[in-house]
């Protein structure tokens, strides 16, 4: 049995295999329109979502299966204080698959150690968002040609951005990508990231202001600042607005650059900037639909 915890554990091979399978996905709908038929997806929200979540739902039902599940931990056991190793036991008995999301770091992990059906973890804390950026791998794909021969900008809450954690340790396994990241001082993509790059040779930059670093980039990555991961909302406040991407800004970018951003923006993006051909991000979402099927016959054996 097979969980997915985090990018890295699918073997770039393997990631081929699942991007050509979402492919064949997206271009014939009505060959897998029964491919889970009798199978249930459960999906254990203990943290707000809406695309992971509902994307999941989405790939279940489109493959013909059906879902149960909780999007709110309040409305779980785990408010009467069940642990996440007794809820992944029980589920086990209800469901083929399970899709986690989780606060703290780690907890889908635990839930894979006790459970007897695939867990797919969908975002751990400030961790790893693995689903995330197999959605942001098949967008780069499918719109650039490759993965791979890019430079990419990630721009935002570095520090407690899980989306971002996620795609680099998944991009740095492909070749001649360069990797921009611009954030404000306090929140630095974390020491353990860059010391990976560095042991690994790999060309990077940290700069503060985009607009001087938009015209080299052939993929901009905007983030969110994480609200839910601030200590104190004065914090917050003050960083929160640091970037906004206008039409302005996006002048100085190639006619080929693409804007990705995992989504939920708040101002990050005006949305003057959604009418660009550049903007990517709600097809984004859409791939992550089609991504989440392959996964989901990839895990149960059914592709
Ligand atoms: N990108 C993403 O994880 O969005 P949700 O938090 O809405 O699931």
């Amino acid at each position: 049995m097979r969980h997915l915890m985090s990018p890295l554990d699918f073997t770039t091979e393997e990631l081929d295999k699942l991007f050509d399978l979402a492919g064949d996905i997206e271009r014939n709908p009505q060959k897998y329109a029964h491919a889970c038929d009798g199978k249930i997806l459960a999906t254990c929200f203990y943290e707000p979502s809406t695309r992971t979540r509902l994307s999941f739902e989405s790939a279940m039902t489109r493959l013909g299966g059906q879902v149960i599940g909780f999007s709110d931990a309040a409305s779980s056991s785990a408010s009467k204080g069940e642990s996440v190793s007794d809820t992944i036991r029980v589920i086990s008995c209800y469901a083929d698959i399970c899709a986690m999301r989780h606060p703290k770091e780690g907890a889908p992990m635990v839930a894979a150690e006790r459970s007897g059906v695939p867990v797919i973890n969908a975002g751990d804390g400030g961790h790893q968002h693995p689903t995330q950026t197999l959605t942001d791998l098949l967008t780069i794909r499918s719109m650039k040609g490759s993965l791979g021969g890019f430079t990419i900008g990630l721009c935002g809450d570095l520090k407690f951005g899980r989306t971002v954690h996620s795609l680099i340790h998944a991009l740095v396994r492909y070749d001649n990508i360069r990797y921009i990241f611009i954030s404000p001082e306090e929140l630095r993509v974390p020491d353990y990231i860059t010391d990976m790059l560095r042991s690994k040779g790999i060309p990077f930059q940290e700069v503060i202001r985009l607009e001087d670093v938009m015209p080299e980039l052939d993929l901009l990555y905007m983030t969110r600042v994480q609200k839910e991961r601030f200590f104190n909302e004065e914090d917050y406040v003050r960083l929160k607005d640091f970037y906004i991407l206008d039409a302005a800004k996006l002048s100085k970018a190639r006619e080929d650059m693409l804007v990705l951003h995992p989504l939920p923006r708040v101002n990050e993006i005006s949305v003057e900037v959604d009418d660009d051909p550049r903007a990517a991000y709600f097809k984004q979402a859409r791939y992550g639909v089609y991504v989440r099927m392959a996964l989901i016959l990839t895990l149960l054996e059914l592709e």
